[in-house]
């Protein structure tokens, strides 16, 4: 393995949602250079079979080792539910991934009911049955999937009525529940947080996991010796397996980026 700490960091997500973490990275690593790879021909993956979706991740980590990757980022609760582990065994590369942020909204609910909003396939995987048995035992939780938003949010609505309805079927069962804690458990769902805010309304706490996601990159990197010494801005590459033109937009949009975006095979 090159041991090179200049090398890129490489950042994964069926689509646009992985963003939401990249820009914590970023934020926190300001110096580091990242390739970002959006599997939008995919993309989404929740109503994927794990099997499918597994596969789709091992080609992206292939093609992000190929570009010379010294860390992996999976951004995506849902590949990371179907692939991290068999990712780890494949590849000799640190490689940090996602999950549901169950475990804190375990230790900061006061009503003892917490709201999951997830794909199906992320609730679907042994990882999220292994962590209900490990933080979720003395505490409700009640899984909600949200289908169709991940497919507005990669067409760039991020609110006025074509959000607000799904997302209200979605949430006011949780609040009627008497939740008080939502995890975002979809690194696209960050996108919707005011939206997500305004709907299911001020009595009940957000959870999103993408800042620590961010300082255990931060974390791995330094164990390994791979913190890029070097100051000054990272570079930022961006790849797409659908549009350039129309991915280059949501980078604008979403994180206010303009950026080098190419397409991939
Ligand atoms: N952003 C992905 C996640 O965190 C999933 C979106 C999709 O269904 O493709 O789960």
């Amino acid at each position: 393995m090159n041991s090179d700490p200049g090398r890129v960091i490489g950042v994964f997500d069926s689509g646009v949602g992985g963003l939401s973490v990249w820009r914590e990275i970023v934020a926190l690593l300001p110096n580091e250079h990242t390739i970002y790879f959006a599997d939008q021909a995919h993309c989404p993956y929740g109503s994927r079979p794990l099997h499918e979706i597994r596969a789709l991740a091992e080609a992206i980590v292939c093609f992000l080792l190929d570009q010379g990757a010294k860390l992996i980022v999976v951004a995506c609760n849902t590949a990371s539910t179907a692939a991290l582990y068999h990712l780890r065994e494949r590849f000799d590369v640190p490689i940090v991934g996602m999950e549901p942020a169950v475990k804190p909204a375990a230790q900061r609910t006061a009503s003892g009911k917490v709201g999951v909003m997830a794909t199906p396939a992320t609730f679907e995987g042994e990882p999220f049955a292994r962590l209900m048995g490990r933080f979720a035992r003395d505490v409700e939780v009640i899984r909600q999937v949200c289908p169709g938003l991940v497919e507005r949010i990669e067409a760039g609505q991020l609110e006025g009525p074509e959000v607000e309805a799904p997302l209200r079927n979605c949430l006011q069962p949780l609040v009627d529940e008497g939740v008080d804690v939502l995890v975002l458990g979809c690194t696209h769902y960050p996108f919707l947080r005011p939206t997500i805010e305004q709907v299911i309304g001020p009595g009940v706490e957000v959870i999103d996991p993408a800042p620590a996601v961010a300082q255990q990159v931060r974390r791995v990197l330094a164990r390994q010796g791979l913190l890029n010494p070097r100051q000054g801005k990272g570079r930022h590459v961006f790849y797409t397996s659908g549009s350039a033109e129309s991915f280059l937009a949501m980078l604008e949009k979403l994180v206010g980026q303009r950026g080098e975006v190419r397409m991939a095979k």
